[in-house]
């Protein structure tokens, strides 16, 4: 039932070109435009939208974040993404022009259902992203778009994570064919760069072992800190939540601009700090990367960076480097988060634990 692998969680890494291929399929009409099964609001429903805000827990609220990236540039919608245990709690503002979308892996998290309960009683309109059909979130929901990641086993999320940044993707475009913004033309466009994605997450698994061995190299360390700017944020955050869930070891996540506002007073000589270099274009995001790179350098980190191939520029920073496929900057979180999952389920077998079944966590949390 493991296919060979020793956990779930290490199968369902591998399934992931997969699961989002499958993800992707179905979703164009014959003229070439987006086309969700289980939408269910109106186009005029959808125009109607001037504020979203996402809601869900752990790593998919992480998906939210990537997915405001998404949605803020292509359809000009001013995204909030939030913890669906603190949403209800603060009163948030809500009508019905403001579509909140929950996202949730199990479709059963008690403090994502809570938020859609709540939002509704607003007259919200709520859109699930969920991977259970019939769960209950998106049973209570207006409209859902699901996606076919296949049962998820291992407590950790995995592909659950990178088939949800696929739904975001789709939602975010649907958005803008609906709306007409000028990315509702490079529809055609962007569907063909999400379709190159699967084999490009193969070509990571195919160099699994290169990452097994950094695992093996850094199991003695018990710090670990993931930096990212953009969209390579999120991903910095969940190559740190995979680390405390599995490894049981200190791991954070900083936006890497924010490293001078305190953060960059923890390292010290020797402390592995994982870099997600985003792609080099032309803005400015790979220069400020670097400089943040640099200054932890200084400072006596081991760098591990994982930047594009052809990213000449990192290698003298780069104490340890790990090639990613080259895709465009809004969606490399689907590429960048693989080598994170190998590294996390890697070291955490290295240290003996159990990975399927990390202690004082359950697959679906159905309390508050
Ligand atoms: O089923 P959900 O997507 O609502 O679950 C949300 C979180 O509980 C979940 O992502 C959790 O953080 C995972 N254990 C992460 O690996």
């Amino acid at each position: 039932e493991k296919d060979g692998h020793d956990w779930f969680m290490r199968k369902e890494i591998f399934e992931q070109p997969h699961a989002v291929a499958d993800s992707l399929l179905g979703r164009r009409s014959r003229t070439g435009s987006l086309q969700l099964d289980e939408m269910r609001l109106s186009d005029q429903e959808l125009r109607d939208i001037d504020k979203i805000i996402i809601i869900a827990a752990g790593t998919s609220f992480y998906a939210g974040l990537v997915a405001k990236y998404a949605i803020e540039h292509w359809c000009r919608i001013p995204v909030e993404v939030e913890l669906s245990s603190e949403f209800r709690y603060r009163d948030p503002i809500l009508d019905y022009s403001t579509l909140v979308v929950a996202i949730s892996q199990s479709g059963e998290t008690a403090d994502t259902l809570q938020a859609i309960r709540h939002a509704r009683t607003q007259r919200s309109k709520v859109l699930a992203i969920c991977n259970t059909n019939g769960s209950t979130i998106p049973r209570e929901s207006d409209a859902v778009i699901y996606t076919h990641a296949g049962p998820e086993i291992g407590v950790a999320s995995t592909k659950g994570y990178t088939t949800q940044l696929v739904a975001c993707y789709l939602l975010a475009l649907y958005l803008a064919q609906v709306k007409g913004t000028r990315f509702g033309d490079e529809i055609d466009q962007i569907m063909g760069q999400l379709e190159q994605i699967p084999a490009a997450i193969e070509s990571i698994l195919a160099r699994a072992d290169e990452v097994y061995a950094l695992a093996h190299e850094f199991a003695a360390s018990t710090s670990f800190i993931f930096l990212g700017r953009h969209a390579g944020y999120p991903t910095a955050l969940e190559g740190a939540l995979k680390l405390k869930e599995l490894a049981y070891l200190h791991a954070e996540g900083f936006a890497a601009g924010e490293l001078k506002h305190g953060p960059i007073a923890l390292i010290d000589d020797g402390l592995p700090v994982f870099c997600i270099v985003p792609p080099q274009g032309r803005d400015q995001l790979h220069d400020k990367m670097l400089s943040g790179i640099q200054e932890v350098r200084a400072r006596g980190a081991r760098t591990i960076c994982l930047a594009e191939e052809g990213d000449a520029r990192i290698t003298p920073y780069a104490d340890r480097l790990v090639r990613l496929p080259r895709v465009p900057v809004l969606l490399q979180p689907l590429v960048s988060v693989v080598p994170l999952q190998l590294f996390a389920c890697e070291l955490a077998t290295a240290l003996g634990h159990d990975v399927d079944q990390p202690r004082n966590l359950a697959k679906s949390v159905t309390v508050e």
